[in-house]
């Protein structure tokens, strides 16, 4: 394990032929075999897999990433599920050049130019929270992926998906919603994902399982309780 300029919580778990330079590892934090962290913040309970590799972006809390997948540029919410052999966050190279290295290759190979331009905070990948990134999805530079979204397995996401669509396919087309639109309305309203763990762990009954009414009226009422406390995850 390498760990350079980088703040790693007690509680974290690192393991072998990792590389971390100028990142936050939070609580409980795992980060697998050979992953590589680069100037990112890993929230707390965050899982990276083996050989992944995480450039300039934020995971937060209990989201994971599966292994052999690259996140660059990318910040992604709470309690994410994000399958193997992903590709998020990648950008275009400039094929209207004569040569259509970037600017970081051309300071490594050639030594010209700065090398890596940094990115704008608009123009990072954001993924909302509870949104599962089925297997070897492909997510480009910029997009927008709502909370609860869902992304088939092998697809090309190339706009935005709003929340709770689920959206297949080259190039990435919502074909459903997960619920109606009432439901996805109190959702996001409810917002359960910002609760504290403790609350979360007493609601399980009501988040797990397929959604009913009875469950939506139980996480409404929790949710009033938890904006009255004011307290914050
Ligand atoms: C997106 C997904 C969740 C949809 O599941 P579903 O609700 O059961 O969808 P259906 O099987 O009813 O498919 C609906 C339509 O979308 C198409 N479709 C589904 N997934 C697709 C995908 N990944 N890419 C392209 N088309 C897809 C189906 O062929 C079907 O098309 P049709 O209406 O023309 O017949 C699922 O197909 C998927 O991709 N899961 C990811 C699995 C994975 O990667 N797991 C790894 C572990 S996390």
């Amino acid at each position: 394990m390498e760990a350079v300029n980088s703040i790693l919580s007690e509680s974290c778990k690192i393991y072998q032929d990792t590389c971390i330079r100028n990142s936050r590892i939070g609580d409980g934090a795992v980060i697998s075999d050979r992953a590589v962290v680069l100037s990112s913040e890993i929230g707390d309970k965050v899982e990276i897999g083996r050989d992944c590799s995480v450039i300039h972006s934020s995971l937060g809390f209990g989201s994971y990433l599966g292994k052999s997948s690259m996140m660059k540029f990318t910040r992604v919410g709470k309690f994410c599920n994000f399958s193997w052999q992903l590709s998020i966050g990648g950008s275009n190279h400039n094929y209207r050049a004569a040569c259509m290295y970037t600017d970081s290759w051309w300071k490594k190979t050639l030594g010209v130019g700065e090398g890596l331009v940094p990115v704008e905070e608009e123009e990072y990948t954001q993924i909302g929270s509870d949104v599962w990134l089925g297997s070897k999805a492909n997510i480009v530079r910029g997009v927008k992926i709502g909370d609860g979204a869902v992304i088939g397995a092998n697809s090309l996401v190339l706009e935005d998906i709003p929340p709770y669509a689920i959206a297949v396919g080259t190039p990435a087309k919502v074909i459903k919603y997960r619920f109606d639109e009432q439901t996805v309305a109190r959702l996001l309203k409810i917002r359960w994902w910002d609760w504290d763990v403790e609350t979360i762990r007493d609601a399980a009954d009501s988040l797990r399982g397929d959604l009913n009414e009875e469950k939506l009226r139980a996480l409404e009422e929790i949710a009033e309780i938890f904006a009255g406390r004011g307290r914050n995850p």
